[in-house]
């Protein structure tokens, strides 16, 4: 594909209504979306997206009923397991974006080994967002820098260093499924000039056909920043 955006970052919404529509509990749709995720894992791989970035649990997603927000844990903890398999037998780097002392400790732990484990891959990097809210990264970033920098002269790219997503480009294109116009949250900082792209397709139906439909609409913009073409 001509013009692949190099980084992809997505809000996996609509797990809650899919599974309503179907007349199931909410927390089938976090399975399905969970399985989901593995799909388009290996499919963004394929066509040789170089990260993407999953918003998987918002800082904001704890107000939800405890059921809900325990179910989501536990197939996070199920989930990642098979994600570094995943990752280990497609070459993928794997990285965490949010405020993980937030989780449990055992969740925690899982974080860290699937980071290591991983830590060899060269070819796409999958970087989930977990208990990530964007206020609360620039937060922890600024808390951070007061100490480690406390009268230096603070440029952009210097700031950007104590993100969570050092080291990544920011993304070319952040997709939201679900029909939900609005950033919730993610990201804000680094979607600054990014191309957006909303479907009404709930996540747990998201395709790899509906990525190369996102894809190919990305590879259709016009993009300036700022300037003149
Ligand atoms: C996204 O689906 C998953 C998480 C936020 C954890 P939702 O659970 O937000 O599904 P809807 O938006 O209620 O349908
Ligand atoms: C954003 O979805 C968070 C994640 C997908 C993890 P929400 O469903 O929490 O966002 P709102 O509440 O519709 O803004
Ligand atoms: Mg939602």
């Amino acid at each position: 594909m001509e013009n692949l955006p190099q980084h992809v970052a997505i809000i996996l919404d609509g797990n809650g209504r899919w599974a309503k529509r179907k007349g199931l509990p909410r927390t089938a749709g976090h399975a399905a979306g969970a399985k989901n995720v593995e799909t388009i894992t290996i499919a963004a791989s394929n066509m040789g997206i170089r990260y993407l970035t999953l918003y998987a649990f918002s800082t904001e997603n704890w107000k939800r009923s405890v059921d809900e927000v325990s179910t989501i844990m536990s197939l996070l903890a199920k989930y990642l397991i098979r994600c570094r398999d995943l990752a280990l037998a497609n070459n993928i780097r794997v990285r965490f974006l949010g405020d993980l002392t937030g989780l449990s400790e055992n969740l925690q732990k899982t974080c860290a080994d699937v980071t290591r484990e991983t830590a060899g891959g060269t070819g796409m990097t999958l970087a989930i967002a977990l208990n990530y809210g964007g206020r609360d990264e620039i937060v922890r970033a600024v808390n951070r820098l007061r100490k480690e920098n406390p009268e230096g002269e603070i440029t952009e790219e210097f700031f950007s260093s104590f993100l969570d997503t050092v080291g990544m480009p920011d993304p070319d294109l952040m997709i939201r499924t679900s029909g939900e116009e609005r950033i919730s949250n993610f990201l804000p900082w680094q979607l600054c000039y990014s191309e957006f792209y909303f479907t009404d397709v709930a996540w747990p139906d998201f395709s790899e056909d509906e990525l190369r439909k996102a894809c190919e609409a990305y590879a259709s913009r016009d993009r300036r920043f700022g300037g003149v073409k």
